[in-house]
């Protein structure tokens, strides 16, 4: 099994460039199967997560091959089975995104239930509710959900709570229902925005993306399309905070400031000088690192995926800092290797006490989920001498050449088999 080993303490400095993202790829790619058309979608990030979800599609009878310009093309011409199996849903959560449009396309799907996750539970209830209220029959057998629909009717859905994929299920499935769709209490992410611009150059209706209520107007079919997937606001995040915590000066490029600005305002309360344009970021710490607290919550607040990394920054900051988790009730494995590098950390609740201490020690730690083993990763550049990260597999699903993109900014880190 892979592990990472880093040479921690030094000071990153240098330009990079920002992959697609990750959670705006998977729900688009399953957009493919709205169309018998092809879908060309650019900019998809080169991820084990990605790979996953084209094996499924690929099971589907979706047809994918790579163009000229390094779009991925899906032709999904016929559906030869609407199934995700458990084999694949079990290793990728996301798998659930097909269970919309293979409803909306095929009136069938048989989805296995994701079951528990390293960061918690993790229902899909409000996906199904929705889907239900849009006439589906949804029966569980064996561990699969079973869908059954004639054409969908559009109907007014309200979710019990902000849902990210949830919401994005139901969008793809109101696309080709048969009258008005609204989905309340919708998720804002910045992810929902583009899946719903790609929807929409595939010729569906669709007001709202980005506020709390998502308007559709079903549409009897779809088209083929090309678009080009937005930049990964975690992997800018992620690197935005492993400069700020190596002291360094860092410049990203092919991001948007304007998908992240919770963090980047918690980055500037904890010191660093940012300069931002249209699509690059110039991160600069010049004085000293401050604490700062943070709380999770639905976008525009502060991103649960951002909390690892952003505790690992607090670790070595001057002050107490308060980091609560609201989205995930199991979303603190990584506190326990930070401390195995000497960080101070206590628990009260969802909220980690950190106190800053003048620097962590290199340790062998074991990365847990995907964004824990990033605040991992964090904790190994700031911590003296060698931290050999095990399980690293969790990274590869959802940051792409993490270790060469470092190692670009002038950190010491090597991947061994
Ligand atoms: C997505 C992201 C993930 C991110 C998360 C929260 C993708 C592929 N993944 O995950 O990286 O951490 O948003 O920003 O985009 N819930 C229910 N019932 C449901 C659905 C969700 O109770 O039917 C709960 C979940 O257990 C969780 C909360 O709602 O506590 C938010 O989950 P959700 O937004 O659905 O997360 P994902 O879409 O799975």
């Amino acid at each position: 099994m892979d592990k990472l080993v880093i040479e921690g303490g030094v000071r990153l400095e240098g330009e990079v460039a920002i992959s697609g993202a990750k959670n705006a790829a998977l729900p688009i790619l399953c957009a493919s199967l709205l169309t018998r058309d092809p879908l060309t979608v650019e900019n998809v990030p080169h991820l084990r997560d990605v790979t996953t979800m084209l094996n499924l599609l690929g099971q589907m009878g979706v047809a994918i091959s790579v163009d000229e310009k390094l779009g991925v093309e899906l032709k999904s011409a016929e559906i030869r089975q609407a199934v995700a199996p458990y084999e694949l849903v079990k290793t990728m959560r996301a798998s659930v995104l097909t269970l919309g449009p293979l409803l909306a396309r095929c009136g069938e799907a048989r989805v296995s239930l994701p079951g528990g996750c390293a960061i918690g539970l993790r229902p899909v209830d409000q996906h199904i509710k929705g889907l239900q209220a849009m006439g589906a029959t949804i029966s569980i057998e064996q561990g699969d959900m079973i869908a059954r629909a004639g054409r969908l009717k559009g109907a007014r859905i309200c979710t019990d709570l902000v849902t990210v994929t949830g919401t994005e299920n139901l969008m793809m499935a109101a696309t080709l229902a048969d009258g008005v769709t609204t989905i309340e209490n919708a998720a804002r992410e910045p992810e929902v925005v583009d899946l719903a611009n790609c929807l929409i150059a595939m010729g569906a209706r669709i007001d709202g993306a980005g506020t709390d209520v998502i308007r559709i107007e079903g549409v009897e079919r779809l088209h083929g399309a090309r678009h080009r997937v937005m930049p990964d606001r975690i992997e800018t995040g992620t690197f935005l905070a492993a400069a700020a915590a190596t002291r360094g000066d860092v410049r990203l490029e092919h991001t948007r400031p304007d998908i992240l600005e919770s963090v980047l305002d918690k980055l500037r309360e904890c010191g660093a000088h940012i300069e931002t344009g249209a699509d690059w970021i110039h991160l600069k710490m010049n004085g000293h690192l401050n604490a700062a607290n943070a709380r999770t919550a639905p976008y525009p607040a502060f991103p649960t995926d951002m909390q690892a990394q952003f505790m690992a920054l607090n670790t070595v900051a001057a002050g107490t800092s308060l980091i609560t988790e609201t989205i995930f009730e199991n979303r603190f494995m990584h506190v326990q290797e930070l401390v195995r590098l000497g960080a101070d950390i206590e628990f009260e609740g969802n909220t980690a006490v950190v106190k800053g201490v003048p620097h962590l020690e290199g340790a062998i730690v074991m990365a847990t989920d995907l964004r824990a083993s990033a605040g991992l990763v964090l904790g190994g550049l700031i911590a003296q001498g060698r931290t050999t990260i095990e399980r690293v597999y969790h990274l590869d699903r959802g940051y792409e050449r993490i270790e060469e993109k470092l190692s670009r900014l002038g950190a010491k880190i090597d991947r061994v088999r």
